[in-house]
């Protein structure tokens, strides 16, 4: 996806002098023109607060702000626009369901996770763990890095609250069999959220296919923004869920001995939101469908296994996360050398990856390592850039003999 990379200017810039070559779109993704325009556009001739004024600016800014919502039922084939949340991003919709889903619950009901998840769909649930005694069941991840599903179904009992799971681990890549858990969860009355913070910008999403209750994901790892996310739930959800703030724009009437709410999404989005935020994931997630996110999987396995191979051709390389199928990230460790003294070398060479424990520390205590190397492809790397990727860990057994 050559032409892609051309809508990206920040890929014709350096890094430590070096001509950046950008592996960590796992963490966030770059920005295209379309986005920042779309942004920039909107505060030079647009900018008014939404859903409050009686004049023109303000309804244009409002619909700027409502049509985000036709966009994201689009890209993620939701059912309708009022099923869907604008948050702060995927950390936040967490919180919003772990906040809201527990009121409910008491000490010994269950909530079950796996161990490949990334820390916002770990700590939420610890909190409510120490604050309400719930008890957390953990789907343990096999070598390879697939979920063992093997006693999944006798973890589900009727205590059983929530089955929260990502789409796609942020560390091993692995795409998890979603439509198989949420079948099964279902067959014991069981609902299921999925972070889907790293696989929406990889893959098609459909929500409505994959019958998940609830997913998560954030603007800014799909090329839109930062600070803005978005929660879809299936509608008896949204409504039976209480606030999780409260605040301006998520009433309909206010006195000091009763509150009355508005219907969802609205009942969970108080105060001013992002405005520019959420126009700016509008002209993202158009940008990624403007590119069809088949074509844009296949890109991106293409560089998947061009970069395999070439790793596994480098001894004392090991890849963490092997099990198929994956996304567009590698993990790897060497023989003799610390990840964080890997990432420091890379840099130096222009090579932008995460070096560390990814949040996702269970996973590195389950692979015994305390920090990987991980390289993300996103729609405008190439082969160039592995080759880059490549050269420089060349550099780091030349370095570290
Ligand atoms: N969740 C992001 C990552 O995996 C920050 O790097």
């Amino acid at each position: 996806m050559n032409n892609a990379r051309n809508d990206f200017p920040i890929l014709s810039s350096t890094n430590r002098g070096k001509p950046l070559v950008y592996l960590d779109s796992a963490s966030s993704a770059q920005k295209p023109k379309a986005v920042v325009e779309a942004m920039s556009s909107f505060y030079y001739k647009d900018y008014a607060n939404i859903h409050r004024g009686i004049y023109e600016l303000s309804e244009r800014a409002t619909k700027r702000f409502e049509e985000t919502r036709a966009v994201v039922k689009q890209f993620i084939h939701a059912p309708d626009v009022n099923n869907i949340v604008f948050v702060k991003g995927t950390t936040e919709g967490m919180n919003l369901l772990a906040s809201t889903l527990s009121q409910s619950w008491v000490a010994g009901d269950e909530v079950i996770l796996s161990e490949m998840e990334h820390h916002s769909n770990i700590v939420p649930w610890v909190m409510l763990k120490e604050k309400l005694g719930i008890v957390l069941k953990i789907i343990p991840v096999t070598d390879e890095g697939a979920l063992d599903l093997t006693l999944f179904e006798s973890m589900l009992t009727p205590k059983t609250k929530l089955v929260s799971i990502t789409h796609a681990s942020n560390v091993l890549g692995t795409i998890n069999p979603i439509k198989h858990i949420t079948a099964i969860a279902h067959q014991h009355g069981v609902p299921v959220m999925i972070d889907g913070a790293q696989a929406a910008p990889h893959l098609s999403v459909d929500v409505q296919d994959l019958d998940c209750d609830f997913y998560v994901f954030s603007s800014h790892k799909c090329y839109g923004p930062t600070g803005v996310g978005v929660l879809y739930a299936k509608s008896p959800w949204l409504n039976a869920m209480p606030p999780y703030q409260g605040g301006g724009d998520m009433i309909e009437t206010v006195a000091f001995d009763k509150v009355t709410y508005a219907k969802a999404p609205h009942k969970f989005e108080a105060g001013t939101p992002d405005i520019a935020g959420v126009i700016g994931l509008n002209a993202a997630l158009q940008y990624l469908m403007q590119h069809n996110m088949q074509t844009i999987y296949e890109h991106e396995q293409q560089l998947l296994s061009y970069a395999t191979n070439a790793l596994m051709q480098i001894p004392g390389v090991r890849i963490i996360g092997t099990a198929t199928p994956k996304l567009g990230v590698i993990s790897f460790v060497m023989d003799g050398v610390h990840p964080h003294d890997m990432g420091t070398v890379l840099d130096a060479e222009g090579v932008a990856v995460r070096a560390s424990h990814h949040c996702a520390m269970p996973l590195m205590t389950r692979f015994g390592v305390p920090a990987t190397v991980r390289a993300s492809f996103g729609i405008y790397n190439n082969t160039d850039d592995v080759d880059a990727l490549i050269r420089a860990i060349h550099e780091i057994k030349r370095l570290f003999g």
